[in-house]
């Protein structure tokens, strides 16, 4: 079945769920424009969560998508805690910037059981999960006439996820901007370019494919479905659209950062995920100490990144980015997605070949 059939939408495109980014606006632009909107839910509380969806139906009665992060995900050891470099240099960046004691760690999304809950009764008509699913999961959402999608990065991941009933896979390449998706064995061993991951993940799976990782224009979309991809899942390129609304200085630097500085780090958050390179990345990369688990080290960095944020100092804050950052188009959702369809169109007749 095509994805467009799968989930009621007009164009094989789906907009990359992003937690703490994105806007009801840009869920509602993208799906209005005929390809699938998305947000990340994984930090809101189920009554934000709730609120969110009904923002979002009042914007469009298209199908969109609402991400989580698997409950796998908040299963963490508890006695776990801070070393004491990491604690030292965190304390010192606290100083430099004038904030206050670290705050105690805690863990910041889900939970998931709770968040989906919502989902079901709110009858949204896509799902997806973030770092793996369960079946008892898929097997409700199925029941409740709804589609679950999930992303992949090993085609063991992907088979995985085809034996647990999801109805579409998101092969995630290395490429990608934020968490990587991976939920089976060593994430190093995951990190499989979108152009090598793609046509395997097809070849294993009799599921729809979408690709994902470093697809930020019309080329990348048609190699995308030359390699098999029934469609694509895009983050990175909605970040420089006007509804999306990052803060000035996440922006300011995509616009000015080359690939090589899209790094994956365990730093930010306690799982791989890929932003730019920044001190704080390096500086407690070079700490000769294991970091706390996801999500208790994005919880203790969380003042500390978004004063810096605020006051437009990259040093400290969160920047995902995928490594196609330096082909992104600042423009509003809706034009962007029109003008991915028809440059797709127009290069597959290029490359067709014209009549004579
Ligand atoms: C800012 C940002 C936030 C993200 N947050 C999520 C998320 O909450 N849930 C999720 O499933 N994927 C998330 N992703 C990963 C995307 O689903 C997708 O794999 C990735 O954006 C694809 O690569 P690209 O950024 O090169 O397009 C995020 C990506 C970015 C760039």
């Amino acid at each position: 079945m095509s994805t467009e059939a799968l989930f009621n939408i007009q164009h094989p495109i789906l907009q990359a769920p992003m937690a703490g980014s994105g806007s009801t606006d840009l869920v509602a632009a993208v799906s209005n424009a005929g390809g699938l909107g998305a947000a990340g839910a994984a930090p809101m509380k189920p009554d934000v969560l709730r609120a969110h969806i009904h923002e979002i139906r009042g914007k469009t009665d298209k199908p969109f998508n609402i991400n989580l992060f698997a409950p796998a995900s908040e299963r963490y050891d508890q006695s776990l805690e801070l070393g004491p470099k990491a604690r030292a240099l965190l304390e010192s960046y606290h100083r430099e910037l004038g904030l206050a004691e670290l705050p105690e760690a805690r863990a910041l999304f889900g939970p998931a059981e709770a968040q989906l809950d919502v989902l079901i009764e709110e009858k949204v008509p896509v799902i997806s999960f973030h770092f793996g699913v369960e079946q008892d999961h898929v097997e409700r959402i199925h029941r409740a006439g709804l589609k679950v999608i999930s992303s992949a990065t090993t085609i063991g991941e992907a088979k995985t996820l085809e034996s647990l009933g999801v109805d579409a896979v998101i092969a995630q390449g290395a490429e990608a901007g934020g968490h990587r998706g991976t939920f089976l064995g060593n994430y190093r061993q995951a990190l499989i370019g979108t152009l090598a991951l793609v046509p395997q993940v097809v070849d294993a799976v009799d599921i729809p494919v979408i690709a994902a990782g470093g697809i930020m224009d019309a080329r990348g979309i048609v190699a995308c479905r030359a390699l098999g991809a029934s469609a694509v899942q895009m983050g990175t390129a909605f970040l420089g659209c006007s509804e999306t609304r990052i803060p000035p200085l996440w922006l300011q630097e995509l616009k000015s950062s080359s690939p090589s500085r899209a790094t994956v780090t365990t730093a930010m958050s306690g799982k791989p995920a890929r932003g730019l390179r920044n001190r704080y990345i390096s500086e407690m990369e070079s700490l000769d100490e294991p970091l706390l688990p996801y999500s208790l080290q994005y919880s203790v960095s969380a003042p500390l990144r978004k004063k810096a944020m605020d006051q437009g100092n990259p040093d400290f804050p969160t920047m995902w980015s995928g490594q196609g950052v330096q082909m992104l188009r600042e423009m509003p959702a809706a034009e962007l997605l029109e003008s991915l369809v028809r440059e797709s169109e127009e290069l597959l007749s290029q490359l067709a070949g014209s009549p004579d």
